[in-house]
Formats: structure tokens, C-alpha cells, sequence
């Protein structure tokens, strides 16, 4: 067997893809938005036993790019969701020491959401238990591309060689400049696919995927995951 290196059992960054809140809902006889409602419960669970296992960093893929196109009723229904959740919880989240963070296009969320989030950003900066970070208007592709630009821009300006550019320039430039590559993704709902979500930084992320529903999935779900995890071989290319 080959020998297990020396990766720490417990991921320091783990990301979600939480599917499945609309066929949950169709499952128990209810509109769309209860469904997401539901999965409420989730993100708090989940958050709650990310601290509890050591997870430093938790990235939960909320509102994709590609979301904008759901018919408006859903897309305001999961806005004032939003809203909702990030005032409710803020003192809760300053008592557990979550530092709030978002990535994506926060300028296409709407003026009142990206007013609480920022404040809700603001007042939990200093929190240092975990990084909560919320993917919102978030696309992989479109960040890749924003990059770019900016680095053409820099190119432009004379402040970088074209032969200077390394990847660690291109990581750099996206909005997860400061936040380590997630050790594990997971999926919920058993989608097989990706969904524009962190391609860069997924590279070497062990992938995870339970048919679990995201408002089903609790901190008992979690746990199986972090365990699967812990018997992955990461070799990252070596032997
Ligand atoms: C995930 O649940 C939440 C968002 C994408 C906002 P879905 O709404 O995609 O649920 P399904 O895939 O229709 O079951
Ligand atoms: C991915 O789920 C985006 C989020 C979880 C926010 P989708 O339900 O939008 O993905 P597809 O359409 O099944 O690929
Ligand atoms: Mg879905």
C-alpha cells in the first residue's frame, strides 16, 4: 500500500456546493423557496460543526452567476433570504467567532443585500475562529477572466514583465487572494459536475459527493465527509 504523507487528517479549507434545495422541496409538497428556507438550518449546522472538527476556512457556494437566469420570484425570494440571515445571525456569528467574507460579484447583488453584507463584514473582521465565506454572484470562469484583465492592465502600465508571470500572479489576482486552495469540496444532491465553482483553486481539492439534499445535510453529514476525507492519499502528482 502506498505510504500515507504526511497530509493533516482534518482539511483546513473545505467548500460546498449546496444543491438541492428545490428538489427537497418538491419532495415535501412545497414551493421552490421553502426548500432553500430549509437549508437555512444547514449552513448554521454546518458552520457550527466546521469549528467544533478545527475546519479554518469554509467556503459555501450560495448564488452562482448562472443564477441570475432563475425566474425573478426565486432570485428575489433568495435575495431577501439572504438579507434575512445575515442580520438574524450577526451576533450569533460575532459569539462563535466567525469572520463573515464573500466572493463574486458583490456590485450585481442588490444595493440592501451588499449593504448588510458589507456591514455585517465589517463588524466581524476581527473574528478569527473560522472564515465564513459566502460564494454570491460567484462564477469561476468570469473571476479567472477578471484576473486577466487586471494583469493586462499591469502588463499595460509597465509595473509587470510578461515573463514575470508565474501562477502565484495568477492566484494572486483572484478573489480568493488570501484564502488557502480548499482541501475538500463537497457536493450535495449527487450532482457529477462542477458548476463553475473554484476551477483554479479545486485543482487538488479531494471531491466529495453525497445524494444527501442540502437541507438534509447536517453535522452528521459533515462528519462523514471530514472522515472520508481522512482516508483519502493525497499525492498531489508524486507516488
Ligand atoms: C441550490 O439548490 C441552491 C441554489 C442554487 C441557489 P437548487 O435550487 O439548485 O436545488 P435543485 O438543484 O433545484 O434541487
Ligand atoms: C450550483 O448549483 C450553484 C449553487 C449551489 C449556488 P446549481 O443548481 O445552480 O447548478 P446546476 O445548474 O445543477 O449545474
Ligand atoms: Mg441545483
Amino acid at each position: 500500500m502506498a505510504k500515507k504523507s504526511a497530509i493533516p487528517q482534518i482539511p483546513r479549507h473545505v467548500a460546498i456546493i449546496m444543491d438541492g434545495n428545490g428538489r427537497w422541496a418538491h419532495q415535501h409538497h412545497l414551493p421552490r423557496l421553502s426548500g432553500h428556507e430549509a437549508g437555512r438550518k444547514s449552513v448554521k449546522e454546518v458552520a457550527q460543526a466546521a469549528i467544533h472538527h478545527g475546519v479554518r476556512y469554509l467556503t459555501l457556494y450560495a448564488f452562482s452567476v448562472e443564477n441570475w437566469q432563475r425566474p425573478r420570484d426565486e432570485v428575489q425570494g433568495l435575495m431577501s433570504l439572504l438579507r434575512g440571515v445575515i442580520r438574524e445571525e450577526l451576533n450569533e456569528m460575532g459569539r462563535e467567532g466567525i469572520r463573515l467574507r464573500t466572493i463574486g460579484r458583490r456590485q450585481d447583488l442588490p444595493d440592501v443585500v451588499r449593504e448588510e453584507l458589507e456591514a455585517a463584514i465589517e463588524k466581524t473582521k476581527g473574528n478569527t475562529k473560522l472564515d465564513l465565506i459566502l460564494a454570491l454572484s460567484y462564477g469561476s470562469r468570469v473571476e479567472i477572466t477578471e484576473a486577466i484583465q487586471s494583469i493586462a492592465n499591469e502588463v499595460k502600465a509597465g509595473r509587470l514583465d510578461p515573463e514575470q508571470i508565474k501562477e502565484e500572479t495568477v492566484t494572486a489576482h483572484l478573489y480568493t487572494r488570501d484564502i488557502p486552495d480548499p482541501d475538500l469540496l463537497i457536493r450535495t444532491s449527487g450532482e457529477m459536475r462542477i458548476s463553475n465553482f473554484m476551477l483554479w483553486q479545486i485543482s487538488y481539492a479531494e471531491i466529495y459527493v453525497t445524494p444527501v439534499l442540502w437541507p438534509d445535510f447536517g453535522k452528521e453529514e459533515f462528519a462523514k465527509a471530514l472522515a472520508d476525507y481522512a482516508g483519502r492519499d493525497r499525492r498531489f502528482g508524486g507516488i
